[in-house]
């Protein structure tokens, strides 16, 4: 194993399946990033046993125990500056972070969604794509501004609708796209094929 790979946290709150698509993504030598730390809200996050399984080291904070959002939040950065974590995935984590946090991981914060962003942010995206009739929804892997589901895209891929699809049918497709897209932002980012300009991500050579 590379020595020089970039430390990343996972935050998530529930079955990790992107987790665990990153998860195995590190597995390879030579994958530029391994993974220090796993976070959930939730102890009943069934991603936490994936971590565990991986060997990775897992802490569990639970947002109810804060009296608000910064506190929460303030251990979040506590337990993520404490593992040495350089880099954090969001990966299912379904908290909505407070500007604070995400100014002092701008541009080391990364999150995805399961939709072509700009279209149907929020957390029924895939709800939302079936009710507006689209032909083709998708996946958009994106560094994280304060306002929810913006920020510079780095990768989308697009998911047709087949006819008779409901939201858990194309939200399982979706996924299967979505494992493919975040090890792979991960990897052109801990590569350092990667820059972020304001609002522009571009993928250097
Ligand atoms: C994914 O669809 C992701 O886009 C969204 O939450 C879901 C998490 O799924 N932010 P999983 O926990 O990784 O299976």
């Amino acid at each position: 194993m590379r020595s020089d790979r970039l430390k990343t946290g996972v935050l998530i709150s529930g079955s990790g399946t992107n987790l665990q698509a990153l998860i195995d993504a590190c597995a390879a030598p030579d994958f530029p990033a391994e993974i220090v730390l796993v976070i959930s809200n939730r102890a009943d996050a069934a991603g936490l046993e994936r971590a565990k399984r991986a060997g990775i080291a897992v802490q569990i904070i639970p947002h109810k125990e804060y009296p608000s959002r910064e506190a929460f939040d303030a251990a979040l950065d506590m337990a993520l500056q404490t593992a040495g974590v350089e880099f954090v995935c969001l990966a299912g984590f379904m908290r909505l972070l407070t500007p604070g946090f995400v100014d002092r991981w701008r541009d080391r914060l990364i999150n995805i969604h399961p939709s072509l962003l700009p279209a149907f942010k929020g957390i029924d995206a895939v709800e939302q794509a079936l009710a507006a009739g689209v032909a083709c929804t998708g996946c958009t892997v994106h560094f994280v501004r304060p306002e929810m589901d913006t920020g510079p895209i780095l990768l989308q891929a697009e998911v047709p609708i087949a006819a008779g699809d409901t939201a858990i049918t194309l939200h399982d497709r979706i996924r299967l796209a979505e494992h493919k897209c975040y090890p792979e932002a991960l990897r052109l980012i801990a590569a350092g094929k990667v820059a972020v300009n304001e609002e522009t991500a571009t993928v250097t050579n």
